[in-house]
């Protein structure tokens, strides 16, 4: 099993004020919008699989009542981060106004690009916080307070390659190849409350069984498709440009709501031939890296205490 970093298991005895871990990215094997709920969140079916791809995320806690941010994504404002509005929720639904907190992010995740690194970096910031505030909240409480920070949330409080149904709250751990991931970022940020808007979004996929595995084949890729990626394209055609580019290696697909696109290779060395091959003809906006298929996150603390 391929895990992120270390396990957290701290002798509850044990006083700490600050922990490190990393966050780790998704990528959507396939993704299917099977309909639609009254509040006009879509009913997803797809694969989130775990990479190690990760931000960095540094918590110390506080007892001055203050929820600082002092490092983080560059444009994004610290009151709009959702680190911020993480450690806000857990302070207020514990109703406690001494609890502080100085949460700093060190992004490497792109932005905007259906990777779920905002996600991961609020999932992680209830964990660290969960364990320096002493709150004691279960990993499936947690998960339900993510919940309403955003979709993606619960899966990376689960920090499991999983099934994922509804809006993104059910989960079912699932197995998958072990691959290495040619990942394209092709220089264009994505809006997802845009793309789930479009009228021309496919909303009624069938579902699929797929039992407690994903298969994956060479020459056609995973099962099904990327039901956003359509319209993705055609808000940004740059992500059609790298899609284009990157089939001519293997079979790819867009991830969440874009804009990245990936390929998966048994071989790190073909998956690095085919980064390097499509960032050598791109724009200079363009990024590539090769990831590696994780199945869980265990939470590093890089400080060792
Ligand atoms: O939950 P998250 O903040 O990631 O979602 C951003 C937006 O994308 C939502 O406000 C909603 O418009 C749309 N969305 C959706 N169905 C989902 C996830 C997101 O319609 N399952």
């Amino acid at each position: 099993m391929d895990l992120i970093g270390m396990d957290i298991q701290l002798p509850v005895s044990q006083p700490i004020d600050a922990v490190s871990y990393k966050a780790p990215a998704k990528l959507n094997l396939f993704l299917h919008v099977v309909g639609r709920r009254a509040d006009g969140y879509h009913l997803l079916e797809s694969v989130f699989q775990l990479v190690d791809l990760c931000d960095e995320i540094r918590v110390f806690g506080a007892k001055d009542g203050q929820i600082r941010r002092p490092v983080g994504a560059w444009g994004v404002a610290e009151a709009n981060d959702l680190v911020t509005k993480a450690a806000l929720l857990l302070k207020t639904t514990v109703h406690d106004n001494s609890l502080g907190a100085r949460i700093e992010v060190v992004k490497r995740i792109p932005m905007g690009a259906g990777l779920g690194g905002g996600s991961s970096d609020a999932a992680c910031t209830l964990i660290a916080l969960n364990q320096l505030w002493g709150l004691n909240f279960s990993v499936n409480e947690l998960a339900a307070l993510g919940l309403k920070l955003g979709a993606d949330v619960p899966f990376f409080v689960h920090g499991q390659t999983a099934w994922v149904e509804g809006i993104g709250e059910i989960l079912r751990p699932v197995t998958t190849p072990k691959l290495w991931f040619a990942l394209i970022y092709p220089g264009v940020a994505v809006s997802t409350p845009k793309i789930f808007q479009s009228p021309e979004l496919t909303r009624n996929s069938r579902k699929l069984t797929i039992g407690g595995s994903l298969t994956w084949d060479s020459s056609i890729g995973f099962v099904g498709r990327n039901d956003l990626q359509a319209v993705a394209i055609t808000l940004e055609p740059a992500i059609g440009e790298a899609l284009n580019r990157l089939t001519a290696f293997a079979p790819a697909r867009m991830t969440g709501s874009g804009a990245c696109v990936f390929a998966a290779f048994s071989d790190p060395l073909k998956a690095k031939a085919a980064v390097d091959a499509v960032l050598s003809e791109a724009p200079q906006s363009w990024r590539g890296w090769v990831v590696r298929s994780v199945d869980r996150t265990i939470r590093l603390n890089c400080d060792g205490v």
